[in-house]
């Protein structure tokens, strides 16, 4: 079936949605999303939402906060845009009805996490991304120009190369004009042309063997952009989140997420221990368990690397059983279901990958070097992050771009630079055999999994990371002549796209020489400001 839409939304996460409601008010939107329209990195978030909303702060200082984490990397006008727009778009989440913890004078709760000089954490207990998940869908519901569809999954975007000779021209300007879908319970492919795209897939945390990010995290949308030839950057800094749940079964390879432990659990008082019970954080950095990520989860690894011990612990046990259930429900209650009484007994945990702080590069409007097609959230590498990306930062980054993106749409429709070709072609389905042999797709993510855990993971080398660009270049040419030859699935669209994504951060770990943010390596220890002070780059154009 062909679908012909002003806007195309790939993705239901808080910048998927943030953007369609924007969007609607101008266009008509469809929203397509691979699993149910709920299952996203956001629907897991659990800090919060970081934003200058008490007499104490400013936004200068929430600004300083970034660019120093970010060691470096970035952007100033992209930080400075997020951090002034960040009340707005609270206030905005409040008024669809997300209900946000409060003291009891009725002011919002703020809340302290690392690398942050003031608490300025906006949450709803424990289950925020939740909290925020719902309000935007209800909110959506309510639109009749937005239509949702779940189980259905964008393979990849339409752009020149796709077009039909005569129309074929390869202009140096690429240009999107919507995206190849795959309808998961009618097993047909359905053609999106749209006048404006954004891509909003979320993250890419599934390409480790240890994530906090839920499956549908494959990369999808990093993927697809390269493939259509946009512009990357900075894919090596891929953050691994501190305190994951260690669980013994974590060796048993198909557990597929990890739990997290929130920083905010730290931002609360928590100490990390040693097995023998003595602190260790102090050794690393000042601000101890406060320090930004990239120097907690160094830390506990250099740890568990010189005591050979498979994780550490985190102590709340010097807060009182009422405050620690009524500030941390959910995980209060996931950790009794592995009976670990956070009120009494220390928390074993471990850092897991969670957060891709490059990706497809936008501008300030969230244009990509793609025209009309457009980024937003993780999938997008806006120079807010730099090098290292301050907790809670992301969901405020999602909302700003996302509002942007919409605006910059508009403007784009109006001046009709938009114009939708003569010549798009339906998906032609050129594969022979179906999928029986699933154990070969699973086996092939695993092995991606494992290798960029083991190679391109917290500490890294040369030597390491061309050992995995080595094993990746064997598994690609396998996973293209399976995905050739199969019907399509899931789960080869996912293997297809998870490759791709472990090729990038690879690559990108290897292009830059030095140690930077989350970017650590034992041939180059030190920051190189000299030759190193830009973005990583990448760009496939063999299209
Ligand atoms: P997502 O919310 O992941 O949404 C992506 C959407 O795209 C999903 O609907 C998915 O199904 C869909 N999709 C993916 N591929 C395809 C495809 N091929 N076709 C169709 N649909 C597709 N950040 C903070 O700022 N504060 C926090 O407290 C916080 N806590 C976190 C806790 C956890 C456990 C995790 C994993 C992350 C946390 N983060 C937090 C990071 C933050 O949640 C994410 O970066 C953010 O939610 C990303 O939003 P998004 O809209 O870009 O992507
Ligand atoms: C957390 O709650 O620790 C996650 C916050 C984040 O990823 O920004």
């Amino acid at each position: 079936m062909i679908y012909k839409t002003d806007i195309l939304v790939i993705g239901s996460g808080i910048a998927g949605l943030r953007f369609a409601i924007e969007a609607s008010k101008f266009a008509e939107v469809f929203i397509v999303t691979k699993k149910n329209k709920a299952e996203s990195n956001t629907n897991y978030a659990q800090g919060g939402i970081a934003s200058v909303l008490s007499k104490d702060d400013n936004f200068d200082l929430h600004i300083n906060d970034t660019i120093s984490a970010g060691a470096g990397l970035c952007n100033h006008e992209a930080v400075e845009l997020i951090v002034r727009e960040g009340p707005a778009e609270i206030k905005n989440l409040i008024e669809i009805g997300t209900d946000f913890s409060k003291r009891l004078n009725g002011s919002l709760d703020l809340a302290k996490e690392g690398g942050h000089s003031r608490s300025r954490i906006v949450h709803s207990k424990d289950l925020t991304g939740k909290e925020i998940e719902h309000a935007l869908l209800r909110k959506i519901s309510e639109i009749n120009n937005i239509h949702l569809l779940e189980n259905h999954f964008a393979i990849d975007l339409i752009t020149e190369h796709n077009l039909l000779s005569p129309y074929r021209t390869l202009s140096s300007k690429r240009h999107c004009w919507g995206a190849y879908v795959y309808d998961i319970k009618n097993s047909v492919v359905h053609t999106f042309i749209s006048k404006c795209t954004l891509l909003s897939t979320g993250g890419l945390g599934q390409a480790y063997l240890h994530t906090t990010n839920p499956g549908i995290a494959t990369g999808d949308g990093f993927s697809m952009a390269f493939r259509a030839g946009a512009l990357m950057a900075n894919m090596e800094f891929v953050q691994f989140h501190p305190t994951s749940l260690y669980e013994e079964k974590m060796n048993n390879k198909s557990r597929t997420t990890a739990f997290l432990i929130s920083e905010a659990v730290r931002g609360f008082g928590a100490k990390l221990r040693l097995k023998d019970g003595s602190e260790f954080m102090h050794k690393y950095d000042d601000r101890k368990e406060l320090a930004p990520r990239d120097i907690v989860a160094r830390a506990i690894d250099n740890e568990l690397k010189k005591s050979g011990e498979e994780f550490v612990y985190l102590d709340l046990t010097t807060k009182t059983a009422s405050e620690i259930k009524s500030r941390f429900p959910h995980i209060y209650s996931k950790c009794m279901e592995k009976n670990i009484d956070i009120t009494k007994d220390y928390i074993p945990v471990v850092p897991a990958a969670h957060y891709a702080c490059g990706g497809v590069v936008t501008d300030l409007s969230g244009q990509t070097s793609i025209q009309n097609l457009f980024a937003s959230g993780e999938v997008s590498m806006t120079g807010v992050h730099g090098a290292n990306r301050l907790a809670s930062n992301s969901l405020l980054e999602a909302l700003v771009f996302s509002k942007y993106s919409a605006i910059q749409c508009e403007k784009q429709i109006k001046n009709s630079v938009t114009k939708i070709p003569e010549g798009i072609p339906e998906w032609v389905d050129t594969s022979t055999i179906s999928t029986e042999e699933r154990v070969l797709i699973s086996q092939s993510r695993r092995e991606i999994r494992e290798i960029l855990w083991e190679y391109v993971g917290i500490v890294r080398s040369n030597e390491r990371l061309n050992r995995a660009l080595r094993r990746c270049d064997i598994i690609y040419e396998e996973i293209k002549n399976m995905y050739n030859m199969s019907k399509l699935s899931e789960e080869i669209l996912e293997l297809r796209n998870l490759i791709d994504v472990a090729y990038l951060i690879s690559k990108s770990a290897l292009i830059r020489k030095e140690s930077r943010g989350l970017h650590y390596t034992l041939d180059y220890l030190e920051k190189d400001d000299k030759n190193w002070l830009k973005p990583t780059y990448m760009q496939n154009l063999n299209i």
